[in-house]
Formats: structure tokens, sequence, C-alpha cells
């Protein structure tokens, strides 16, 4: 296993730039997701590395070693893609076991009939059989060995690429959208199957997906992708919680980061909807800002209280089960937003409830014009707004 390292990679097709500057460092045994819309250069980036594509400028180093000059079999990577790529006449066996007979068997010993007359073609291939046996066993696949991949299901298929990827210990893996073929019951249940392999081999991994919730729940660090771009890049959490732009901000979460629009008061206080908020920043005086709130962080209220910060009207509720989403619009503004509460606070509010919001000063993120996160301080809140809430 080993460390990948990205450097200032760019790359253009005829002319349009897909990838631009792009670097990263991928610790040995880390699972990296690179997350971001479609279009964006995932698929592109994943492939430079793997040496199926070759950037224009720019370094890919494995293990501390440049392979920029190497060919992709010479990188030592198992990659796994969306469409599994299974060889549909091969039984799974064949297909999990082909990593290791294109390893270690010459071309002539590869041969079917001829090659069982081979010396030690027989036990190369037994060694195999029992290596693709272990790994096919630590995916629940074994009593599948002998099927064709038409005879299996979608879920069983993805196992046997896994299997294929896994049936050899690569520097690292490659998996590009694998569970995207997969319905969404098989894909919560094939996220924790990838989460235990990688726990098991402790092997670098870089997943691609353009899924912010499989990005979230498997990897050590997130690295979100926009315009061939990296935006940010850290731990799940804090690109949740402290993401540095606006953009980030609002790929990453569901329902999506409520955005409203701001300014900056003469003291740096920010007013929204002529109301001071508890928050400062220091940012341009009289500037437009955008001040952002995820839906969990509201605390709703039936009456006004001295924190309430917004007072609006319930315009459509949303029963998910295990929480409820109420969406919330204001009187003379186009703007709306969602706060996510638990279904019995829920139960309190009708259709065209008033409906009064606060929220805790520190959750709350300030993005200049540029989309910029703006730092902000809640601590030493100026007079006018501690008289504010008396
Ligand atoms: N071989 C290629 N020739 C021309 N354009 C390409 C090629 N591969 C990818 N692209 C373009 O590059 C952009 C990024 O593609 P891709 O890396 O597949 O994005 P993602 O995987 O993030 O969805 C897309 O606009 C795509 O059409
Ligand atoms: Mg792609």
């Amino acid at each position: 296993m080993a460390e990948i390292s990205i450097a200032n990679i760019s790359k253009s097709f005829a002319g349009t730039i897909i990838l631009e500057g792009v670097s990263l460092d991928v610790a040995n045994g880390e699972f990296l997701t690179l997350v971001g819309p479609s279009g964006c250069g995932k698929s592109t980036l994943l492939r430079i590395i793997a040496g199926l594509e070759h950037q224009d400028s720019g370094t890919i180093a494995i293990a501390g070693s440049s392979v920029d000059m190497k060919a992709p079999k010479a990188r030592d990577l198992s990659m796994v893609f969306q469409s599994y790529a299974l060889y549909p006449y091969m039984t799974v066996e064949e297909n999990i076991s082909l990593p290791l007979t294109m390893r270690r068997m010459g071309t002539l010993q590869r041969l079917p009939l001829l090659g069982g007359l081979l010396p030690g073609a027989g036990a190369i291939r037994r060694e195999i059989a029992v290596e693709a046996r272990q790994v096919a066993e630590s995916l629940g696949i074994a009593h599948l060995l002998s099927r064709r991949p038409g005879q299996l299901s979608g879920g069983q298929r993805q196992r046997v690429a896994l299997a294929r990827a896994m049936v050899r210990q690569p520097q690292a893996f490659l998996m590009d959208e694998p569970l995207s073929n997969l319905d969404a019951k098989m894909r919560v249940k094939a996220r924790a199957e990838i989460s235990e392999m990688h726990r098991r081999l402790q092997a670098t991994f870089i997943y691609v997906t353009h899924d912010q919730i499989e990005a979230m729940t498997m990897s050590d660090r997130v690295a979100v992708m926009m315009h061939g771009r990296l935006l940010q890049v850290d731990p799940p959490q804090r690109i949740y919680d402290e993401p540095k732009t606006l953009e980030v901000a609002r790929f990453i979460g569901t329902p999506e980061i409520n955005v409203l629009p701001g300014t900056v008061r003469h003291d740096g206080a920010i007013e929204v909807f002529d109301k001071i908020w508890p928050v400062v920043v220091d940012a341009g005086r009289h500037a437009p800002v955008s001040v952002a709130v995820r839906p969990e962080v509201w605390e709703v209220a039936q009456q006004p209280g001295e924190g309430s910060l917004l007072t609006g009207t319930v315009r459509h509720i949303e029963l998910l089960g295990s929480e409820t989403l109420l969406h919330v619009s204001f009187a003379g503004s186009a703007a709306s937003v969602v706060a996510r509460v638990e279904p019995t606070v829920a139960t309190r509010y009708r259709l065209g409830s008033p409906i009064h919001l606060a929220v805790d000063p520190a959750r709350i993120l300030v993005f200049t014009e540029n989309g910029k996160r703006a730092a902000t301080l809640t601590r030493s809140v100026p007079s006018q707004v501690r008289n504010l809430h008396g």
C-alpha cells in the first residue's frame, strides 16, 4: 500500500479545460473521496492516476516515485468501475481470478488445454483458486463462484467486481462510482461493505462519486471538486460544519443549506430582513453577504422569544418518519428556509401557522459576495446587538 501524490495536474480535451492545477496528497491507508457534480472532471482525474489517460502537465507519484512514464499495469492499482466490467462468458471464479492469472501465468500457460500440459501451470492455478475463494468468502459470494455474471443480481455483480479488485494487493484501490447501478437499499448495504473492506485491508482508497452521502459516510477525507478544481479537502464533518465557500456549503448536505441575503452594517454586525443577527464579520462595510444556516440548526418556536431572528409562515410540511421538514416563507420576500425538526415538535404546526426561528450564533455561516467564507465573531457582540436581546 502506498501514498499517492497528485501535483498540479491539468488536462484539456479539444481546447476545453477539464482539470486545472489539481493537487492532492492521499496518505497511505487513507480513504479519500473525490466528490462533485457530474462532468466536473472526477473520472478524468482518476483515469490519469491509473494511467488510462495522460495529463497535459503535472505529476502523479505513487509511494514517493513518479509514475508519469509508467503504463497502467506497471502502476499496480486496482480499479472498480461503475459498469463493473465483468466478462460475461467467464464464471465468477474466472472473473475474480483474472488479475492473478494475468500476473502469474505466461501467455501459453493461460491457454485452457495446452496450458495444463506446461510445467508449473497446474500448481499456479490451484494456488489462484484458493486465493479467489478466500476473497469470495470474505464478501459472501463463495456460493456464486461457478455462475456467470448474467445470472447475478446487481448487488452480487458489484461484489464480484470488488472481489476482483481485492484479489491481489495493489498499491491502492481506485473506485469510480461503483455503487451507482444499485438501488437505494443495496447502496446503503454496499457502502457499509466497502467501508468494512477498507478497514480490513487498511489500503489506500481513492473513491469517486457524485453522491455526497457516500462521500460523507465512508471517507477519512473528502475532496470537493467543481469545474476541474478542488475547492476543499477536509474530513467529512469539517466540510459540513466549516465549508470554505458557498458552493461547498450548498453541495454538501441534504436538504440543502438555507441561504438568506444579508448586509454588513457600519459596525460589522449583520442585518437580515431588517433585523440584526448576533454575528459580527470582518468584511467590507455595507457589503451584501450570504447568511447560511443548516436545516437542523434552527430552533423553532410558536411564540417569539428573545433570540428570535426570523418570523415566517409554514408553507409546506414534509414528513420523513424520523424527522419532519418545515418549509417556511417570509412576508415580502422570495426567500424561504427549511427547518429540520423532530416529528413531535412538527405536530405543533399546520400549513399557514406562524413560526419563529432562532439559531445558535456559533452555527451561522457568512459568505462574502465572492462566495468565500467570512470569519465571524459571536462572543464580543457589539452593544447594539446585545440590546436587541435585552
Ligand atoms: N476522452 C474525452 N474526450 C473529450 N472530452 C472528454 C473526454 N473524457 C471526458 N471528457 C469531458 O470532460 C468533462 C469531465 O468528464 P468526467 O471526468 O467524466 O467528469 P465526471 O466523472 O466528474 O462526471 C466532461 O465534460 C466530459 O464530457
Ligand atoms: Mg465520472
